[in-house]
């Protein structure tokens, strides 16, 4: 099979090195990528956001199966693109993405089907805001409507910041993203990531994770994409996952079908696990970076089996495996994220890295300039080790982010203190 990748981040390098792994594959392409995807696959210089590009791109190349990373264009509706032009892709149609486009549409969705999820309030403007903020009084969460880069949410633990929060949704600095506000109850608990792989009807369990969103140690300083984590997670036990499942994941995808927009992709539920069992936070509509980057080093399986499966709409009966193993990721950043930072730095000692047991150098912002291998993003590098509990994945994944020599580079030192914690309380 011929399948073309899109994206140039983390998640799409383990996408790529876990597809590059079946013998289905007879060629992979991706666009754009990046030099750690260039390593499995043939590079074609198309952004993600050239939907017209992307379908040329397909058609030309005959592909069979056309696999979707970020949400962007899965909310630009890529999928439906390709559908038109006759090309299968593994990801959700424009209409069905909305479950991340729109948190107010998520919102509504539950409410209907009574998915448990924080109370909320959709507000079109200051005064309706700042309304909302007053019924639910402090800790409150207000959240910017639309794709907002993962800036688009306030937790305010004062009605000042609340406010505050609510007059810079309305400020028009989130563009179209900002048209639109939810307030929302405040939950407490522990976070944890919950993946299913969606065929429009079945829902299967796809792994699960927790991330470290937070800049620095201690789970301080600015909010991130992702600075590490690991799968899988010791607080989301088998019967909680097993429970969102049923009361969350599998009632939202039968109303998207029932509604005729079945959910096609991987559906990423992040979760609080509160004193009532676990509620809905977000959903994403794509894999987690850098969750992906410690799941999919887990997968038994045959990747590429189980994407078309999900497409053709095969998975009733499938049960994804895993290995029981812990994998853990350090995301290596450029100093100064998640504000500005400079580019273009050079990376060194990434094979040596690489070459410890069981250990990977996902390539998330990185560039090849003059022969050299040069930071290009933010997040820059993930370093995913393998490990039989958090603990020795933990220490691994740290043995090999010492190989990095990366001056103009940080990374947190405590990622997944918690559970390495745990582990080593045996
Ligand atoms: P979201 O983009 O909706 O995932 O929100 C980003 C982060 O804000 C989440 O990972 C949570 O840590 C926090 N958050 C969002 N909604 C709530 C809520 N209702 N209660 C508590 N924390 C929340
Ligand atoms: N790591 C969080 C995300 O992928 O949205």
């Amino acid at each position: 099979m011929i399948v073309l990748l899109l994206g140039s981040g983390g998640r799409e390098h383990a996408l790529a090195a876990t597809l590059a792994k079946s013998p289905k594959l007879t060629r992979l392409i991706a666009a754009p990528g990046n030099p750690g995807i260039a390593q499995h696959a043939e590079l074609r210089d198309v952004p993600v956001d050239d939907l017209d590009g992307i379908v040329r791109l397909a058609t030309t190349e005959k592909v069979d199966l056309v696999v979707v990373g970020p949400e962007a264009p899965l909310v630009a509706g890529v999928v439906d693109r390709l559908a038109e032009a006759g090309i299968k892709a593994f990801g959700p149609s424009a209409a069905a993405a909305r479950l991340e486009g729109s948190k107010a549409f998520t919102k509504e969705l539950c409410a209907r089907h009574d998915i448990p999820t924080a109370g909320f309030r959709r507000c079109r403007s200051g005064a309706e805001g700042h309304a909302a903020v007053e019924v639910f009084g402090a800790p409150v969460v207000i959240k910017a409507d639309g794709l907002a880069a993962g800036k688009g949410v306030t937790v305010a633990m004062t009605l000042e910041e609340a406010h505050a929060a609510v007059d810079d949704v309305f400020s028009g600095g989130f563009g179209e993203a900002g048209a639109e506000a939810v307030v929302e109850e405040f939950m407490a608990g522990e976070e944890a990531s919950l993946f299913a792989l969606c065929d429009g009807t079945t829902a299967l369990v796809f792994g699960d994770a927790q991330d470290h969103k937070r800049a620095y140690d201690g789970d301080e300083g600015p909010n991130t994409g992702g600075m590490g984590a690991y799968s899988p997670t010791p607080a989301l036990s088998h019967a909680l996952a097993e429970d969102a499942m049923a009361r969350i994941v599998r009632p939202t995808v039968a109303a998207l079908q029932a509604d005729g927009t079945p959910f096609v992709g991987f559906l990423y539920a992040g979760l609080m696990l509160t004193s009532d069992g676990p509620k809905l936070v977000e959903y994403n509509v794509r894999f987690g970076d850098p969750e992906a980057q410690v799941v999919l080093p887990r997968l038994k399986d045959d990747l590429l089996e189980l994407l078309l499966a999900a497409v053709e709409g095969r998975l009733a009966g499938l049960t994804p495996s895993f290995k029981p193993d812990t994998a853990l990721a350090v995301v290596m950043a450029a100093k100064g994220y998640p504000g500005d930072y400079a580019k273009g730095s050079e990376i060194r000692g990434i094979e040596a890295a690489g070459k410890r047991p069981g250990v990977t150098v996902f390539h998330a912002g990185t560039a090849l300039k003059d022969g050299k291998l040069v930071s290009a993003g933010g997040r820059v590098l993930a370093v995913s080790a393998l490990g039989a509990d958090a603990a020795e994945a933990q220490m691994n994944a740290y043995d090999a982010v010492d190989l990095i020599d990366w001056p103009d580079g940080f990374c947190r030192r405590d990622i997944g203190w918690r559970a390495a914690a745990q582990a080593e309380e045996g």
